[in-house]
């Protein structure tokens, strides 16, 4: 008797830590399956953000996709220079204010773009010809529009797009033809001072092929910059693809800048046509980098891309999520 009580003891007890066995398993599996795509990607330690107007966020469908699905926004065009400082000295910071009180607002991180960029630049400051007076623009147009918001970004993109298409050369522009090449070790400098709290990067588009020029070039001012301990903390690879996808060496690449002690981002992505493989393949070359801390699409529904034509994103012009939303959730381990 005894035994059988013993054995219906053993029996019970067993029973019941199977059961708690099935529901830590269940509870573990449950925490790693988030349904949207911030949540999925803080489950890896990164985010998954996107680029934001000022002017949509009254829009119902437009916020509430954002609030929903993003951890992380950066300005589509309100912290650029023709917005922040449309004369010598006068700043208008009210644009990006309400970006960034949102995202305060709904627990998002920020990414500040951009700070040194040759477009959407006034004239004031690309018909400036003096050297010492470009340099006094350029160092105070940074300290101005850091310190405003000291604290609130994440990371910069201080300066974008300054390699030229095709070659491991810089590109030409006001910054590069008036200060040459030291402009942009300059402008790093400026913002290490201004702001200790941001990561400080470095963003292009075209530097995702490990054997193309333009991403040997950017690879070896980073490299220049580690050994002399000029600040750079990341580098972000805007992602902007065409029907193809990524290159297939994509991988090669954010894990070779990483082996040089940045950080790595996908920074703009879009990707015409929006195929699953495609978005897959490209989250999976971050997923498999420990160092890329992060993805940002370049705009939240078709309609709202700069390349709207090429219905390159994740939710059509409705708000509905397209296949490759699905796609990208799984790749982020959804
Ligand atoms: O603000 C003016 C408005 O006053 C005027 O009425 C209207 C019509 O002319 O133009 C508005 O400015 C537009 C601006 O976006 C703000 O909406 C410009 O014409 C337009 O050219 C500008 O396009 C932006 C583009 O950068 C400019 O190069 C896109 O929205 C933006 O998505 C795109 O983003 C860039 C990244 O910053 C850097 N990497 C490449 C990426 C795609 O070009």
């Amino acid at each position: 008797m005894n035994i059988r009580i013993g054995t219906r003891r053993r029996v019970t007890l067993a029973a019941g830590l199977f059961t708690a066995a099935v529901l830590t398993v269940a509870a573990t599996q449950s925490s790693s399956a988030a349904s949207t795509l911030g949540a999925q990607a803080a489950q890896s330690g990164r985010y998954f953000g996107t680029a934001v107007a000022n002017y949509k966020l009254s829009d119902g469908t437009y916020s509430g996709i954002l609030d929903r699905e993003f951890n992380m926004i950066t300005p589509e065009n309100e912290m650029k220079w023709d917005t922040t400082e449309p004369s010598r000295g006068s700043f208008n910071f009210g644009p990006a204010d309400s970006i960034v009180s949102h995202a305060q607002a709904h627990g998002q991180r920020m990414r500040g773009h951009t700070l040194v960029w040759h477009s959407q630049l006034p004239s004031w400051v690309s018909s400036i010809s003096d050297a010492n007076t470009l340099r006094s623009v350029m160092n105070n147009h940074i300290t101005q529009e850091m310190s405003h918001y000291k604290g609130k970004i994440y990371a910069w993109d201080v300066v974008n797009e300054a390699f030229a298409d095709g070659s491991s050369n810089h590109r030409s522009s006001v910054f590069q033809n008036v200060l040459g090449n030291g402009f942009i070790e300059e402008a790093f400098k400026t913002a290490r001072s201004v702001d200790s709290s941001a990561k400080l990067c470095y963003n292009d588009y075209n530097i995702e092929d490990w054997n193309a020029a333009k991403t040997q070039g950017v690879y070896n001012m980073v490299k220049d910059f580690k050994s002399r301990g000029v600040p750079i903390d990341c580098v972000g690879f805007q992602s902007h693809f065409g029907t193809g996808g990524p290159p297939s060496n994509f991988q090669t690449t954010l894990s070779n800048f990483a082996a040089l002690g940045v950080d790595v981002q996908i920074t703009e992505l879009d990707i015409a046509q929006a195929s699953s493989t495609n978005y897959s393949n490209t989250v999976r070359a971050c997923m498999n980098v420990s160092r890329c801390t992060g993805i940002t699409v370049w705009g939240i529904r078709d309609s709202d891309s700069w390349r709207s034509g090429d219905s390159p994103l994740l939710f059509d012009n409705n708000g509905n999520k397209k296949a490759a939303y699905s796609a990208v959730l799984s790749a982020l381990g959804g």
